[in-house]
């Protein structure tokens, strides 16, 4: 991929633009092939699934600067100057083409960019995500409510010029930190969710949530996860870090591709974000899915207060553990402590979906009576060291 910013020197972020694709994705294979060694050395490795190498990313996290009539929408440069990124070609072209119109937006709602160094300023960042149908969200991470009634009375402008927006939102950051959002969502529009329909199910976005960056691969994620799922058809299922619900809902109809034991298949996925989990209940709801349920929880306190009296995937005790679980959580990983639960569950099996094979390889240390029965990259994150693995592990 060849970009003018990085060429210029202006933006460095893609720190593997000078490696050929195919280069990139053979270093990141071996990387995860190295981190889980001999001892978690898979029977089977997958062919590394790969996407577009660029216009993958389906969400834009856009800092503001410069000023009123010349905003730029990008990072901030050393000193704390805003540089333009609006032509970044890692976003999805939906993307895009909706930020210079989103920049002319911050010029009419007079949104005073945020200026870090002097901590002045109202506009902190605008962050875009487009779904497989090409509807737009949109949410402005404002300092405070001051400029509300002028980014509501410039609404109707920017639906006008932008008919794909479905979702417009403002989000309060009033606190002068590094982070990218605060926790006061105003949602502006009648629409308060953006449909991700991948894989046949509808994944009901949220503002707050948080959403796979790569939407191809994110499918090809679920994808995988439900074949293994359906290939070892268990009857219940725990989905931890579930988000709004992805692999939840793509393992809730048992046997998709093939012959099931099961009328139905019992799914729980627990998250922190109770809006995630919020809407992960209503993707549940709309698809029909009587089965799954959903909780706002911590995943360890939520694993290790489980019946372990019961057996497995005993029908109607709900809290007891089931017989396959899946975990996808952050870059920190599972931790010892639900490392160490698993490891004494009588659960059969694990499919692991980490986004830091680091942590990925520490947890399998923690759960020796595992193996690893498959295991496959998933470069999500092209032009970057970053990538998702996925394993399947098996009670030895
Ligand atoms: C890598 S994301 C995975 C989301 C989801 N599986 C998906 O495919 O979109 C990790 C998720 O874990 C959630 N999370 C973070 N800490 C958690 C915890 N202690 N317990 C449960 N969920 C947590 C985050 O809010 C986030 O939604």
């Amino acid at each position: 991929m060849q970009c003018d910013y990085f060429d210029a020197g202006l933006c460095r972020s893609c720190t593997l633009l000078d490696r050929p694709y195919p280069v990139q994705v053979a270093e990141k294979e071996a990387r995860v092939r190295d981190l889980l060694g001999e001892r978690h050395a898979p029977s089977a490795w997958l062919p590394t699934l790969t996407g577009p190498e660029s216009g993958f990313r389906n969400k834009a996290k856009m800092v503001v600067g410069g000023t009123i009539d010349e905003p730029t929408l990008g990072i901030l440069d050393g000193r704390g100057q805003g540089v333009d990124l609006r032509g970044c070609g890692l976003h999805t072209s939906g993307i895009q083409e909706a930020l210079p119109t989103l920049a002319a937006f911050v010029t009419r709602a007079r949104l005073l960019p945020y200026d870090v160094p002097r901590r002045r300023g109202e506009a902190k960042y605008v962050h875009v995500t487009e779904s497989p149908s090409g509807e737009l969200m949109v949410r402005f991470v404002l300092r405070s409510e001051q400029a509300l009634p002028r980014l509501r009375s410039e609404l109707p402008w920017l639906l006008e010029a932008l008919p794909r927006v479905a979702v417009v939102s403002v989000n309060l950051l009033p606190e002068h930190k590094a982070v990218l959002e605060g926790t006061d969502e105003i949602v502006l529009t009648d629409r308060e969710t953006l449909t991700m329909h991948l894989g046949g199910v509808d994944l009901e976005l949220r503002p707050q949530s948080f959403f796979q960056t790569n939407t191809a691969i994110a499918a090809g994620l679920y994808a995988q996860a439900a074949e293994w799922v359906d290939a070892i058809d268990p009857a219940t299922v725990w989905d931890l870090y579930c988000g709004v619900g992805g692999f939840a809902l793509h393992v809730a109809r048992p046997g998709a591709g093939r012959s099931s034991r099961h009328a139905h298949r019992e799914v729980v996925g627990i998250e922190t974000s109770e809006e995630a989990v919020a809407s992960a209940r209503g993707s549940a709801r709309r698809a029909g899915l009587e089965h799954v349920r959903f909780a706002a929880d911590d995943a360890t306190r939520f694993a290790t207060s489980a019946s372990t009296s019961a057996e497995p995937g005993s029908p109607g005790t709900g809290t007891a553990p089931p017989e396959l679980v899946i975990v996808n959580p952050p870059r920190r990983g599972i931790g010892a402590t639900l490392a160490g639960w698993l490891e004494g569950s009588g659960v059969e099996h694990v499919v692991y979906s980490s986004c830091n094979p680091v942590t990925l390889a520490s947890d399998l240390d923690a759960m020796p009576s595992f193996d690893v029965v498959a295991a496959r990259v998933f470069d999500m994150f092209p032009q970057t060291p970053h990538l998702e693995a996925m394993a399947l592990l098996r009670r030895r």
